[in-house]
């Protein structure tokens, strides 16, 4: 196993494979009575935050409880962080107090990669900028393989706002790695123009979401993330939904099986309306508790516990 989970790309398919193995072992956890192993007792969990999350905070604070660990939960709202200190001060703090993994979130794309050099714990990267969210697409893929039984073969469209998506990128190398077919869409100022060819090969890129729509297994939407714009990518969000907005006549032109994606937080009545986010399709709820399965696992296999 590899000592930190910094990307997409740092899996191969037989790694990844493990880890959702592991996943769907450390799921059976969850419907217990008591939800607790001891595979990290005595280890240290930190999450630091820099940015701002529900989901992913939590789920990673869950995950790491329920293998036992300590957790040391840091935000940098109300840390030395508003009094100036760098990354890397931070850094040497969390070593001098013997942390055995740090999750970080950061708004900075590769400040994951660069506390990896400063820390001799393992790194995990919960969303960096607009650079790579792995946890997510592990998450993600085993959402997919749960509901449609494998992931080789698939036909997986992601939708929306890819330019500032760590999410879509970060799904786009796992998906490759594990078979699966990617075709990006959106509107092409939100498709970087390389980014298909500089993140894998066999990625296809599609400004029509109708004409993709009947030929997927999965269709997952991405937020829009104004907080990021720096520029007006679209006249108007009306206009925004009315192209790349999923909503229940569209949704119909899926085939049968498919199903519905969202990472969360949704702008519903977006890129998504409330009829089709909460239809038996989607699987934004579950994907949500996947992830701590998920979690459970990648902290699990990183700090080699061994007591499963
Ligand atoms: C995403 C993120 O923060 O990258 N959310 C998440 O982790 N579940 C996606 C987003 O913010 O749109």
């Amino acid at each position: 196993m590899i000592r930190h989970l910094l990307s997409g790309a740092d899996l191969d398919a037989a790694a990844a494979t493990q880890i959702l193995d592991t996943a769907a072992e450390m799921a059976t956890v969850a419907g217990r009575e008591v939800k607790k192993l001891p595979a990290l007792r005595g280890r240290t969990v930190v999450n630091l935050f820099y940015e701002d999350s529900t989901r992913t905070r939590i789920s990673f604070e869950a995950a790491a409880k329920r293998l036992s660990a300590d957790v040391i939960n840091f935000s940098a709202k109300g840390s030395s962080v508003t009094k100036g200190e760098s990354l890397k001060d931070t850094a040497l703090t969390l070593q001098a107090m013997g942390a055995d993994a740090v999750v970080v979130r950061h708004p900075a794309s590769g400040a994951p990669h660069r506390l990896a050099n400063w820390v001799d714990g393992s790194v995990v990267n919960a969303g960096d900028g607009t650079h790579e969210h792995p946890t997510q697409a592990l998450l993600d893929a085993y959402t997919m393989r749960a509901r449609l039984g494998r992931l080789a073969g698939l036909h997986v469209a992601v939708v929306g706002d890819v330019l500032h998506s760590r999410v879509a990128r970060s799904n786009v190398l796992l998906l490759s790695t594990l078979g699966a077919k990617v075709t990006l869409v959106g509107p092409p100022t939100l498709i970087p123009v390389d980014i298909a060819q500089a993140l894998a090969s066999g990625i296809d890129v599609s400004y029509d979401l109708d004409a993709v729509l009947p030929n997927v297994d999965v269709v997952m939407m991405l937020r829009v993330q104004r907080e990021r714009m720096t520029d007006s990518y679209f006249p108007s969000a009306r206009e925004y939904a009315r192209r790349y907005g999923l909503d229940a006549p569209r949704m119909r032109r899926l085939p049968e099986h498919a199903i519905v994606m969202h990472p969360g937080p949704m702008n519903r009545g977006m890129e998504i309306t409330p009829e089709v986010a909460d239809s038996p399709r989607s699987t934004i709820v579950e994907q949500v508790a996947n992830g701590v399965s998920v979690r459970m696992a990648v902290l699990y296999l990183l700090l080699g516990g061994n007591n499963l």
